[in-house]
């Protein structure tokens, strides 16, 4: 475990902390340090939540070593934007359309990928990942599928428990469900849905009809 996670394990027992995960990876431990910097420690818990699973989601899915670490430090990296000012979260991810400068905290996966290139992550399957983890990344996109249901689904959100469990099994089934259930939660409750996510879901829809 890097220092960043021992030090939050060791302030606060937290039964849904993780016991390991990507951080003890030599290779990614650095980058756990630096995100630690960039959130607060709720985020953070969070964090080491969604790489510990995107993790086990991978291999559970014979993911390549390569697609393996891919997705760990994308896991790692996907919300390093997301307590930054508004302000900031705009120089970094200029709003494209209505929907983000209405709503400019959708703009902290890109903004998350500008900062990942600025640290020297050059993996487009990782950068993909980070950027696609607020909208859903087009289906097939194994590393930035298991990242987003990961996000969603780790055990800290008290939802999609079947999501989860399927990502286990099937993980192109388990993204379907995941994004059919943001969009369904978003219509319900009258919020904006991301047009990235409508477009998605349409295709889901078409292939299912
Ligand atoms: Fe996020
Ligand atoms: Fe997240």
């Amino acid at each position: 475990m890097s220092d960043a996670a021992a030090h939050i394990r060791r302030d606060a027992p937290d039964p849904l902390f993780p016991a390991s995960g990507p951080c003890e990876r030599a290779s990614i431990a650095p980058y756990c340090q630096r995100v630690r910097m960039m959130v607060s420690e709720e985020r953070f818990r969070h964090v080491m939540r969604v790489a510990a699973l995107a993790e086990t989601i991978a291999i559970a899915n014979a993911f390549t070593g390569g697609e393996l670490r891919a997705t760990a430090l994308a896991a790692v990296l996907h919300d390093v934007a997301r307590d930054l000012p508004v302000e900031r979260l705009m120089e970094l991810a200029p709003p494209e359309h209505d929907m983000e400068r209405e709503h400019p905290l959708a703009l902290h996966g890109r903004a998350g990928r500008a900062i990942a290139v600025s640290w020297g992550v050059t993996d487009e399957r990782v950068l993909n990942a980070i950027e696609q983890h607020v909208s859903g990344p087009p289906p097939g996109d194994r590393v930035a599928m298991a990242v987003y249901v990961a996000d969603v689904s780790e055990p800290g959100r008290g939802v999609n428990g079947e999501v989860r469990e399927l990502a286990m099994r099937d993980l192109a089934r388990a993204y379907r469900r995941a994004v059919a259930n943001k969009v369904r939660y978003l219509r319900s409750h009258g919020k904006a849905v991301h047009p990235r996510t409508l477009k998605v879901y349409d295709e889901f829809s078409d292939q299912q009809s």
